[in-house]
């Protein structure tokens, strides 16, 4: 575990200039996975090198594949085909991710080789069950501590069978455990969500030349199918800057009067964007220039300019497509005229933290008035710029880095500093963060 980093963030003026995020989180982790099935190479331009990802590149070494990092940064994926991958000799670490141990999971799972996953004190809180389930149907066998948690071993099956299963809670992580199981399974597997979570799995499968397809039902939800034992063919991916991540200097400097950041190649896949959805539903000034496609993924560049926000009420159903942005959300809420309510979070209690309650507590702790409702949801009681949520406080991150920056964005536009326990976590999915704000304006040194 690293050690704790506590961070402090001061008020900042003005925040200016251009910058482009790291790579995006969910499509980096796919990316090798797909690579190391795949036949050939896959070449991967700008992967997050962040650590959630390198325990995933670490992990499908241990499978059998290569993977090997130029000196330019490009990536280097040498894959052992649809099948192929072996038993590892070690314990896989997935460290802080559960994308990274849940795909992964889904991976061997239907493979007949056993594996043991571990990872930190956070991820080894989190539920498997809901990957366990639909993977046992498959013909996969587990053993896990109490409640389905890390560690745990999973013995693959050599004669995985296809199963239809219906997505009990939105999640891509589950679907794509299942997906992904399907992969090595023959016949047709097929996953159905009631609301459409991110789709970055099945757009990478056709990209690598699986048959994957998508159909309404007449309930409205979706079903998703992979046709299984495909030849995967090593490709080029070129990684968008992360939208989740591109969420902290954009809040930021929407929070800073005078401010105008242009932030570039972010990712806009729809089922990603419903932060900058509400954003522009507050009042926000973002205008999305450049519009484009990259590899299969559309991306654009953000010019985001420093104003007043106001209250909204953000609904159940955009859940999904900003599920890790609430905590950048609810503080930009903390700054808007009026109250904000943001309804339907009973996932945030299963992230890296149990995020509903850190993000109370955190705003509490600032002097925010805030209220979270039996039913998950959380309302944030705004001041408006002019009136300056007071900040000085310390806040407990609970090895969660969202928590971490959306707090650290906080400190830069309170009445008093921000200070946060721990910002060592900051870089299992944005290394670089801390020099990257301070080159746009921010004020942030180590505490
Ligand atoms: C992710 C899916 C989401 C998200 C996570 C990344 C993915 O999790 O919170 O950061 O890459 O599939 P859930 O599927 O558990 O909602």
């Amino acid at each position: 575990m690293p050690q704790a980093k506590p961070l402090r963030s001061s008020a900042a003026g003005a925040l200016t200039g251009t910058a482009r995020v790291p790579g995006d989180k969910s499509i980096s982790h796919r990316s090798l996975m797909l690579g190391a099935v795949a036949v050939g190479e896959t070449v991967v331009h700008g992967l997050l090198e962040g650590e959630d990802v390198l325990h995933t590149a670490a992990a499908m070494r241990a499978l059998g594949a290569r993977a090997d990092r130029d000196d330019d940064g490009v990536w280097r994926i040498h894959g052992v085909g649809v099948g192929g991958l072996g038993e590892p000799a070690q314990v896989l670490d997935m460290g802080n991710s559960g994308t990274a141990a849940r795909l992964l999971i889904g991976l061997v799972a239907a493979h007949p080789v056993t594996t043991f996953f571990t990872g930190d004190a956070s991820l080894n809180k989190r539920p498997m069950a809901r990957i366990i389930g639909p993977l046992e149907r498959m013909g996969a066998s587990f053993v896990s501590r109490a409640g389905g948690r890390l560690p745990l071993a999973v013995v693959g099956s050599a004669q995985p069978v296809p199963i239809e299963y219906r997505l009990p809670v939105a999640s891509a992580q589950v679907k794509s455990a299942v997906l992904l199981a399907g992969l090595n399974t023959p016949g047709v597997t097929t996953v159905i969500e009631a609301e459409p979570t991110r789709d970055h799995t099945e757009l990478m499968l056709r990209h690598f030349g699986a048959d994957v397809r998508t159909e309404r039902l007449e309930d409205g939800a979706l079903a998703v199918s992979v046709t299984g034992q495909p030849e995967l063919t090593g490709r080029t991916i070129h990684v968008p800057a992360d939208p989740s991540s591109a969420a902290f200097p954009a809040v930021a400097a929407l929070l800073r009067p005078g401010s105008e950041l242009l932030l570039t190649d972010v990712g806009m896949n729809p089922r990603r964007t419903g932060l900058y959805d509400t954003l522009v539903e507050m009042g926000a000034d973002i205008v999305f220039e450049n519009r484009r496609d990259q590899a299969g993924e559309p991306v654009a560049d953000l010019r985001v300019r420093g104003g007043a926000l106001k209250g909204v009420v953000v609904p159940p159903d955009r859940a999904p497509s900003m599920i890790d942005e609430y905590p950048i959300l609810a503080v930009a809420a903390a700054f808007a005229e009026g109250t904000t309510t943001m309804l339907g979070l009973k996932e945030l209690r299963v992230k890296e933290s149990d995020r509903l309650a850190m993000i109370a507590d955190g705003l509490t702790r600032c002097g925010v008035r805030v209220e979270v409702g039996a039913d998950d949801s959380l309302t944030v009681h705004g001041t408006g710029l002019a009136g300056r949520p007071r900040g000085g406080a310390t806040v407990a991150t609970a090895m969660d880095h969202r928590i971490a920056m959306s707090f650290l964005v906080f400190g830069m536009a309170s009445a008093e500093p921000v200070q946060v326990d721990d910002g060592a976590f900051i870089d299992t999915s944005f290394p670089g963060f801390v020099t990257l704000m301070n080159r746009l304006g921010a004020r942030i040194s180590e505490a």
